[in-house]
């Protein structure tokens, strides 16, 4: 029998990666989302690629009637927990909105699990919570310094309410994933990252003005304490992204885990500021981004890059593609006409 693994936000950018991923796997992925950052139309997307489409629930995971009638519906083996706000620079507008949804639906989530026998659940986390760290690259055990955004609070505060219900649940089996940047599309340029309205993350916004759809790229700071003052992140492809989850979710149904909640860097281990991400496009495309410099932007933190030793030796996970293998395949999404 296929393995039912409920994903919340399944229509999303890495939720509907990694349900391909599931079903390349042998599971059969159900998808809850109520869309208000995704769109229906991606359920046609993933059948195009996986041959069939998979159920889909247009439920808010807030909802908690509606949410415990899909457990009622079905024996779900465990639970990927994509559905929530995540843009940085909106949750320093809107914190209330941020930190209702995001802590809402884990909360909600948890409550229905605990009534049903699923007892499997993984958690988008975020390299955000890390803050402006005194060590790069992070490990898992870096000490986390203050959130520079709401946004990187809720997945800290998320985090902790994992915790501490792993503590008092001992048939809890929960793992976090802290991804670090996650940019790309499926190789068929079939799904990717679709982003409603004007983009807030740096490569669909890069992709959009190089395309002409947007004006040119702020680069947010040049003044900060980096080799040449723009921000440093680690940029992961999106496929490698939903590969982790497969790998961390058979780790927890073969009961492998060494406690009941653990914690993992998905990352590429490596750190690229804003600039190099710009040549590297304009290299491997072969076409020249339109840039200027602005201010700093409130919430970023300065720079982040993931120590990965725990991943790879635990998991036996490990990022495939690089950089500009990532910049190429998102600018073909772009030209797709798909988005
Ligand atoms: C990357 C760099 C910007 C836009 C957050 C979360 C992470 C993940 C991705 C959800 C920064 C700079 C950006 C632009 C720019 N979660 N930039 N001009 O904020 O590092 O990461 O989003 O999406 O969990 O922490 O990602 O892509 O917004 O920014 O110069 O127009 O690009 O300042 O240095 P971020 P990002």
């Amino acid at each position: 029998m296929m393995k039912n693994i409920l994903v919340t936000g399944g229509l999303g950018y890495i939720g509907s990666h990694t349900v391909v991923a599931l079903h390349e796997a042998g599971f059969n992925p159900i998808i809850v989302d109520n869309c208000s950052n995704s769109s229906p139309l991606f359920l046609d997307r993933i059948a195009k690629i996986i041959g069939r489409a998979p159920l889909f629930y247009p439920v808010d995971v807030c909802d908690k009637k509606s949410l415990n009638e899909v457990f009622n519906s079905h024996e779900i083996q465990g639970v990927i927990h994509f559905a929530a706000f995540k843009s940085v620079g909106d949750s320093v507008k809107e914190p209330l909105k941020y930190y209702r949804n995001n802590i809402n639906s884990l909360l909600t989530l948890l409550e229905v699990m605990n009534r049903h026998p699923t007892s499997t659940i993984i958690f988008s986390s975020s390299c955000s919570l890390y803050g402006d760290a005194k060590e790069q690259p992070v490990k898992e055990t870096t000490p986390l310094e203050k959130s520079q955004s709401p946004y990187a609070h809720t997945k800290l505060v998320c985090e902790e309410i994992l915790t501490a219900t792993c503590f008092s649940e001992p048939q809890l089996n929960a793992i976090s994933l802290r991804y670090f940047n996650p940019i790309g599309a499926h190789q068929s340029t079939i799904i990717g990252e679709a982003p409603i309205g004007v983009p807030s993350n740096l490569i669909p916004f890069l992709t959009q003005s190089v395309a002409g759809i947007r004006g040119p790229l702020t680069v947010h700071g040049s003044d900060y304490d980096t080799p040449d003052g723009t921000c440093i992140r680690d940029y992961i492809h999106v496929v490698d992204l939903a590969a982790a989850h497969v790998i961390a979710l058979k780790r927890l149904l073969a009961k492998e885990n060494e406690t009941n909640y653990e914690l993992f860097n998905i990352g590429t281990g490596k750190g690229y500021s804003v600039l190099e991400c710009i040549k590297t496009f304009e290299e491997v495309n072969g076409i020249k981004v339109n840039y200027t410099m602005g201010p700093r932007r409130e919430g970023d933190v300065v720079k982040v890059w993931a120590d990965t030793t725990k991943a790879n030796e635990l998991l036996g996970w490990q990022a495939t593609f690089d950089l500009k293998e990532m910049l190429r395949i998102a600018w073909q999404w772009q030209l797709s006409g798909n988005l």
